[in-house]
């Protein structure tokens, strides 16, 4: 995002390929990494239990849905909060409660960021925090959580556990907050186990080799080509020791024919 307000504002001085946008990156670093680490984290942190919480996820983007679907696996009832009407449709459609950040935040046990935005959960929203909520955060470094706000309507603050700060509202209400509502899955866990975040690497390694060895690209911010992305899918399935089919020459002339098949 920052990059390419660089770019539009004729800022950037070389030449980016958003490896984020690779499909082998975000649809498994994103979603299945972030997934894991982030529960391992919000477990190494607290122990709690998250069958039968009220768990509710900021997002449906690639980490926040992966952040759901785990929390559903371990029996949460999972609520998304969403500002994108698609996204908000699909995490409906997958099972999911969704409702707005100032109605969940009455409801939730468990708080989960993942957006890469500002004070997602703010100042409102933490006034009708149930007593004893989870604050945590897997998104934007630690600005998607109010800390100030909260810091500012608490009376104390205390640490009872490595990774915790229990902040003591003016009324009594104790709100945990998770590693200073800094990357959760980071510090309270070990991050991505590297058997995802090679996807990753791979992706950059193969990315900077074309950004060397290729033709002068325009100091713009451009897609990772379709033929690494899909490199990288071989080079990964090949690693996990599967094949899969390959397209006959009749189901080639099938697929691109107009003249059969309606
Ligand atoms: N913790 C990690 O290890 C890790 C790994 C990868 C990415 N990230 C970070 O996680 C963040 C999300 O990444 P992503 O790939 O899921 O992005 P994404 O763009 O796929 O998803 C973000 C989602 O958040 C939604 N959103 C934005 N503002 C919102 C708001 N105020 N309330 C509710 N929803 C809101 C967007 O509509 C979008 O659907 C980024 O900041 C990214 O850098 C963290």
């Amino acid at each position: 995002m920052r990059l390419r307000a660089m770019a539009s504002d004729g800022a950037l001085k070389y030449p980016v390929i958003a490896v984020n946008d690779a499909m082998t990156k975000h649809l498994f670093d994103n979603r299945y990494g972030t997934g894991q680490s982030t529960i391992d984290g919000l477990l190494r942190a607290t122990n709690t239990l998250i069958a039968g919480k009220v768990f509710v996820v900021a997002g449906y983007g690639w980490c926040s849905r992966g952040i759901a679907m785990r929390a559903k696996g371990e029996g949460a009832n999972v609520v998304i909060t969403e500002v994108d009407p698609l996204r908000a449709l699909e995490a409906a459609m997958d099972g999911y409660r969704v409702m707005p950040m100032i109605e969940a935040a009455e409801v939730g046990d468990i708080f989960l960021t993942a957006t890469g935005d500002l004070n997602v959960i703010d100042e409102p929203h933490l006034k009708r925090m149930k007593d004893g909520a989870i604050l945590a955060n897997s998104g934007h470094f630690n600005v998607e959580i109010n800390v100030a706000a909260l810091e500012a309507i608490s009376r104390e603050s205390l640490q009872p556990r490595q990774h915790v700060t229990t902040y003591v509202l003016d009324d009594g209400r104790k709100l945990h907050l998770l590693a200073e509502g800094r990357l959760v899955n980071l510090s309270a866990a070990e991050g991505h186990p590297s058997a995802v975040m090679d996807m990753s690497f791979a992706n950059q390694a193969l990315c900077v080799e074309r950004i060397a060895n290729g033709k002068s690209l325009a100091c713009q911010v451009h897609p990772v080509p379709d033929d690494i992305d899909k490199q990288v899918a071989e080079l990964k399935l090949k690693a996990m020791g599967l094949e899969i089919d390959t397209l006959t020459e009749e189901q080639c002339r099938y697929q691109n024919t107009w003249q059969s098949g309606t």
